[in-house]
């Protein structure tokens, strides 16, 4: 079991600390939370595990800068862990980025190869194989240390996110534990870790409902000062100025337009960056919720965090709240449960359920999890439903069971230099039917297609490398059909702007695509306009669905070869051209970059390695951009 008292009976923290417990040190640089989260886990896994003979605690890659690092490093002297998150074009997290390129840049010089020589390590990744640079970050975690004199304690593990990151990071740290104490000479007196629950107190009356609208007019103005950053911890609330849809009524598959009023608030940001948002569950989600809680939405309660909670839980959200507020805003249910959020749930409910439910949260039980859960992607609501017996409180249902709903980041659709009071996000409503039979809404997207004008949302920026050229006159190749577009309808906007105050253009060729001219060609006008005025030089639509056979964006560049070679070869202007292509990562990238490879064989009569050169020197270069999903 837990030894969480003896570090008291044995006296101070500091005392313990002296040469005789082993450091485990887990570093984590996290994007929307999950490496934190699993960071936490780990924690209170060796807390668990091996109580004091081990000090265990997680850090913030974002508290490691560029600076510190090498010390930071050198204090570690046992064990490290990385979870390390990539994203995008294969970045590490903005946050951690301090970091990644340090020890990529220490290790490449060579001259400090015996820095780390008495750290052993082990790095997970964060990632998703229907990205090209499918981990890239972790791997440069990986070779980092490599190069300076780490061990590794095991093979890299990247997790994929496109399958079950879930899986991924449990196999890594099954292996992981036995190989941490072979090489420490631990054991583990096979503790298993508390389920991390809040308190909870209820607050019935007027008193709660007086209580919970302080509170939300203190979050209200919290988050309306225009001299407090706006980050991903502390979002500004700005009101909807326009919510219109672009294509589809509200039928099966549509589109919206969302501008945001950023004027007097502390938002800033430029052509290109991203958008992040805080969404809410639907009132007939959180209805749906509360009654699997047994709960009503109108009673008020307050969360607290207690003093011997497991590492693995986090700040609690402020309350006092009520629940169905509190379940409109902060759990994602809709995304597929985790495995202690089955073991939480079997510890509430009736014997028969409860048996069904561990076995699910087991080893053993690895192929069930497979088909009942992730194949389906049946989604923690669905589970609750399905398990009526299981009926946790609040303390536990929002400390194991359902995990924080994350931000959802859109690629920003307009440009300051044309109102810098307003930041728009261009969003795809995610609407399907999943194998369960669910028709599965996005939460994001359904919420702000569902917003009203004036609604306070709570918004922040990400910054992005997503930029326009220097120099307005380089060439330019934008390739982004459907959503892929937003960034562009920025980058035409700062064209314009640029025109407008004397700017010379350089060549700017624009690649749009779509299922039907009559349906889905959104922005149609403002793209035509531009090209007239001269913004664009060319405008080439791919519809895919209106000619007997599919035409696609790749089709169109191959038809305008000639044009796009030169840009691409780094011909036209003065070697400064660009190219950039925006939307989905899976498949569409892809075929773009073998269309763009197949152009540079055709028009310059390049061997293919050779073709595979010039695109790698154009990424090396920074002149070709990739921001995909
Ligand atoms: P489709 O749905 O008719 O196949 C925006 O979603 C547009 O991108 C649609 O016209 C869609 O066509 C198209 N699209 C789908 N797969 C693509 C791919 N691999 N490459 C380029 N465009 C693609």
């Amino acid at each position: 079991g837990r030894t969480t008292g003896s570090s008291v009976a044995t006296g101070s923290e500091k005392d313990a600390d002296d040469g005789t417990r082993t450091k485990l040190t887990v570093f984590y640089g996290t994007q929307t939370g999950t490496s934190e989260r699993y960071a936490r886990e780990v924690v209170a896994h060796a807390r668990a595990r091996y109580g004091d003979a081990v000090r265990a605690r997680a850090i913030d890659l974002e508290t490691v800068d560029a600076m510190g690092a090498e010390d930071a490093l050198q204090a570690e002297t046992a064990c490290a862990v990385f979870l390390q998150s990539t994203y995008g074009d294969g970045e590490p997290t903005d946050t951690s980025q301090d970091f990644v390129y340090w020890a990529r840049d220490a290790a490449n010089d060579g001259r400090m190869p015996d820095l780390l020589e008495s750290l052993t390590f082990s790095v997970f990744g964060l990632g998703n194989r229907s990205y090209e640079q499918f981990n890239a970050a972790a791997k440069m975690v990986h070779n980092a240390l490599i190069g300076l004199g780490a061990k590794p304690l095991l093979k890299l593990h990247l997790g994929d996110d496109d399958q079950c990151l879930e899986q991924d990071f449990e196999n890594w740290i099954e292996a992981f534990w036995p190989a941490f104490e072979t090489k420490f000479g631990l054991h583990s007196d096979g503790g298993d870790e508390d389920l991390p629950r809040y308190d909870v107190v209820m607050m019935d009356g007027g008193d709660g409902e007086r209580a919970a609208a302080t509170q939300a007019a203190k979050y209200e103005k919290e988050h309306s000062n225009a001299r407090v950053a706006a980050t991903a911890t502390h979002p500004f609330l700005a009101p909807v100025k326009v919510v219109r849809e672009l294509y589809g009524n509200g039928a099966d598959r549509s589109c919206v337009h969302v501008d945001f009023n950023i004027s007097g608030t502390s938002l800033h940001y430029k052509t290109g960056d991203h958008l992040g948002v805080f969404a809410e569950n639907g009132a007939d989600i959180v209805k749906r919720v509360a009654k699997t809680l047994k709960c009503d939405v109108d009673s008020v309660f307050r969360l607290e965090k207690p003093i011997d909670a497991p590492a693995s839980l986090p700040e609690p959200f402020a309350t006092p709240m009520t629940v169905g507020g509190a379940i409109a805003r902060y759990v994602d249910v809709l995304s597929m449960p985790r495995k202690q959020a089955l073991a939480a749930l079997a510890s509430v409910a009736s014997d028969k359920d409860a048996k069904k439910l561990a076995f699910l949260a087991s080893p053993a039980g690895k192929d069930e999890f497979a088909k009942y859960i992730t194949k389906p992607h049946r989604s923690l609501l669905e589970v609750m439903e399905d398990y009526p017996s299981a009926v946790p409180d609040l303390g536990l249902f929002f400390g194991a069971i359902a995990p924080r709903l994350a931000p959802r980041f859109y690629s920003i659709s307009s440009s300051p230099a044309a109102d810098k009071n307003i930041v728009t996000a261009t969003v795809a409503v995610v609407k399907e039917k999943v194998a369960t039979g669910r028709e599965h809404e996005g939460v994001a997207s359904t919420f702000l297609q569902r917003a009203a004008e004036g609604q306070k949302i709570p918004i922040f920026v990400r910054t992005s490398t997503f930029r326009l050229p220097q120099n307005p006159e380089a060439p330019i190749i934008m390739i982004g059909p459907g959503t892929g577009y937003a960034p562009f309808r920025g980058f035409l906007q700062e064209r314009t702007a640029l025109k407008a105050s004397g700017a010379k253009l350089g060549p700017a060729m624009l690649f749009f695509g779509c299922r039907n001219k009559d349906k889905d060609f959104m922005y149609e006008a403002e793209m035509q306009a531009a090209l007239e005025d001269g913004v664009i030089t060319s405008l080439d639509v791919a519809f895919s669905r209106d000619g007997p056979k599919k035409v696609y964006v790749q089709d169109k560049i191959i038809e305008k070869a000639s044009t796009v070679y030169p840009i691409v070869k780094g011909t036209v202007g003065k070697n400064e051209g660009a190219v950039y292509i925006c939307g989905d990562a899976k498949n569409m990238a892809r075929d773009v970059n073998k269309a763009l490879l197949s152009v540079l064989m055709r028009e310059g009569d390049y061997a293919a390695h050779e073709a595979e050169e010039i695109l790698r020197r154009l990424k090396n270069e920074f002149r070709y951009h990739q921001d995909v999903w």
